[in-house]
C-alpha cells in the first residue's frame, strides 16, 4: 500500500458523533477523524446513504473536501505553515524554489537535490516560439489576467507530452514547465500591453531576478537586477506560494477531479483567482487607499466599511479562515520598508496612508469584534507598485507564485486513493414537476 493510501488510516480513531433526525428518530453514528493538528472532522460519506439527507453548507465553511498533506493554517492563532515548517521561518530563510521542492516533494531539499531541482526549472524556462504568435492575437489592453487564463490554458496544445495524467512522469514534467513558464508568460503578457519586445530568460539568473530582467530590461539598455528588489520579489513569491483550500485551489482540484490535464486545470485556477475578494484584492487595496488619498479622509471611509447599506469594504482586511493578523501580511509589513528604503521612497505617501488606516481600524470596535485584520493583500500591492509593477500585474504575479501550490494539490489529488470526480449537492428549492403550459396558454 503507497503511503498515501494509508494517509486516511492515520486520522482513524475509535472516536464517533451521532446524528439524530428528530423528525423520525432514526439515527447514524459517524466517525470521528483526527487530523495532525487541527479541528477534528466528522467523516459524513455515509450520510446520504444510510440516512437519505445531505449537509448545506454555502462557500464550504465546516467542510473539509480532501485530506492533505500540504500546508496548515490556524486562522484563530494567524500560524501558516507548509510541511511543517512555519511560513515565517520559510520566509525568512528559505527561497521560493527550495520552497516550491516543498512543496512539491514533502522535504527541504539537501545541497545536491536543490542544485538539480534549479537546473531542472531553469531547463524548461522557455516557451515554445510558436506561442509569441498566441500573444499577438490579444488586443494590446487585454487584462494579463486574461491573457494568463487563454496562454496557460493553451499549454495543453503545446506540450502533450505532459498532459497524460495517470503518468507520474508527466505528472512531473508538467508541473516543472508551469513552475518555470509561468515568470515567463507574465513578463510577456506585461511586454505585450506596453507594446515592448519580449524579453527572453536568463538561466544565469535566480528565478526572482530573471523575472525582474523579463519584466523589466529592454534590449537595448542593460539592466541590473537589485539584490534587495529579487530578494522582495522572491519573498513576495514565497508568502504567495500556497493557502491550502481556498477558492482557487479548490478551482484546480475540482478540474482535476475530472481527469483534465494539469495545463487546464491551472487555468481555472487563474480565473478563479482574479476576483476581487482573492487574489484580486492588492490591486483594490491600491485603488482604495488612492481613493481615499488622505490621512484626514480616513474616519470617512472607516464608517462606510461598517456601514451595512454601503457595498463598501475595506479592502486588505479581513480573511475567511485568519481571524488574527495574517502571519504573510507582518512579513509583508517589513518588506514594504525594506523595498521602500532601497528606492529612496521611505516617505512614501500610501504607505504612510496604509500604516495609519490600519492603526485606526485596529482600534475600532467594529473590526476587533468581527476579527478583521490586515491580510496579505494588505501590504503587498504598495511593495508592487513600488517595484514598478503596474496595477493589472499584482494578480498575475499572485498566480505565478500560487502555481506551485496548485500543482502540488492538484499531483496531491490524482495520487489519492480515494479521489472521486468532485461533486457537491445542493438544497433544491425551486419549482416541483409541474405540467408544461403551452405558449398561447402563458400569461
Ligand atoms: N470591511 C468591512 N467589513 C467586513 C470586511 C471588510 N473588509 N470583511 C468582512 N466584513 C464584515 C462583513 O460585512 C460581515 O459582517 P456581518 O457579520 O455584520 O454581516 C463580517 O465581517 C463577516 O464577513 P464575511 O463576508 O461573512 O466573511 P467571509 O469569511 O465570507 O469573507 C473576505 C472573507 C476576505 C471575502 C472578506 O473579509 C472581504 O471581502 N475582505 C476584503 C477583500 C480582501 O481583502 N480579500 C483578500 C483576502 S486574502 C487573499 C486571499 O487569500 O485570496
Amino acid at each position: 500500500m503507497s503511503e498515501r493510501s494509508m494517509a486516511s488510516e492515520k486520522a482513524q480513531t475509535n472516536e464517533t458523533a451521532t446524528l439524530t433526525d428528530n423528525q423520525t428518530g432514526e439515527s447514524l453514528t459517524l466517525p470521528v477523524l483526527h487530523p495532525t493538528i487541527g479541528p477534528r472532522v466528522i467523516d459524513i460519506r455515509r450520510l446520504y446513504a444510510e440516512m437519505g439527507m445531505f449537509t448545506y453548507d454555502p462557500g464550504f465553511t465546516s467542510t473539509a473536501s480532501c485530506e492533505s498533506d500540504i500546508t496548515f493554517i490556524d486562522g484563530e492563532e494567524g500560524v501558516l505553515l507548509h510541511r511543517g515548517y512555519s511560513i515565517e521561518d520559510l520566509a525568512e530563510k528559505s527561497d521560493f524554489l527550495e520552497v516550491c521542492y516543498l512543496l512539491l516533494y514533502d522535504k527541504l531539499p539537501n545541497k545536491q537535490q536543490k542544485v538539480d531541482f534549479e537546473n531542472t526549472i531553469t531547463l524548461h524556462t522557455m516557451l515554445h516560439e510558436q506561442m509569441t504568435s498566441f500573444f499577438r492575437g490579444f488586443r494590446r489592453d487585454a487584462h494579463p489576467m486574461a491573457i494568463m487564463v487563454g496562454v496557460v490554458g493553451a499549454m495543453s496544445a503545446f506540450y502533450h507530452d505532459s498532459t497524460d495524467i495517470n503518468d507520474p512522469y508527466q505528472r512531473m514534467v508538467a508541473s516543472h514547465r508551469l513552475i518555470a513558464k509561468m515568470p515567463t508568460i507574465s513578463a510577456m503578457a506585461y511586454k505585450y500591453s506596453i507594446g515592448q519586445p519580449f524579453v527572453y530568460p536568463r538561466n544565469d539568473l535566480s528565478y526572482a531576478e530573471n523575472f525582474l530582467h523579463m519584466m523589466f530590461s529592454v534590449p537595448c539598455e542593460e539592466y541590473k537586477v537589485s539584490p534587495t528588489l529579487a530578494k522582495a520579489m522572491d519573498r513576495i513569491f514565497i508568502l504567495h506560494a500556497d493557502h491550502e483550500q481556498n477558492a482557487s485551489t479548490s478551482t484546480v482540484r475540482l478540474a482535476g477531479s475530472s481527469g483534465a490535464n494539469p495545463f487546464a486545470c491551472i487555468a481555472a485556477g487563474i480565473a478563479s483567482l482574479w476576483g476581487p475578494a482573492h487574489g484580486g484584492a492588492n490591486e483594490a487595496v491600491l485603488t482604495m487607499l488612492q481613493e481615499i488619498g488622505s490621512k484626514e479622509r480616513i474616519p470617512e471611509f472607516i464608517k462606510r466599511a461598517k456601514d451595512k447599506d454601503d457595498p463598501f469594504r475595506l479592502m486588505g482586511f479581513g480573511h475567511r479562515v485568519y481571524k488574527n493578523y495574517d502571519p504573510r501580511a507582518s512579513v509583508l509589513r517589513q518588506s514594504a520598508h525594506d523595498v521602500l528604503d532601497e528606492l529612496g521612497k521611505r516617505d512614501e505617501p500610501l504607505l504612510e496612508l496604509a500604516m495609519e488606516l490600519e492603526r485606526i481600524a485596529l482600534e475600532d470596535e467594529y473590526f476587533t469584534d468581527k476579527k478583521l485584520f490586515p491580510n496579505v493583500d494588505f501590504y503587498s500591492g504598495i511593495i508592487l507598485q513600488a517595484m514598478g509593477f503596474p496595477t493589472s500585474m499584482f494578480t498575475v504575479l499572485f498566480a505565478l507564485a500560487r502555481t506551485v501550490g496548485w500543482i502540488a494539490q492538484w499531483r496531491e489529488m490524482i495520487e489519492d486513493p480515494v479521489q472521486k470526480i468532485g461533486r457537491p449537492r445542493q438544497l433544491y428549492t425551486g419549482e416541483p414537476k409541474r405540467p408544461y403550459v403551452p405558449i398561447e396558454e402563458r400569461s
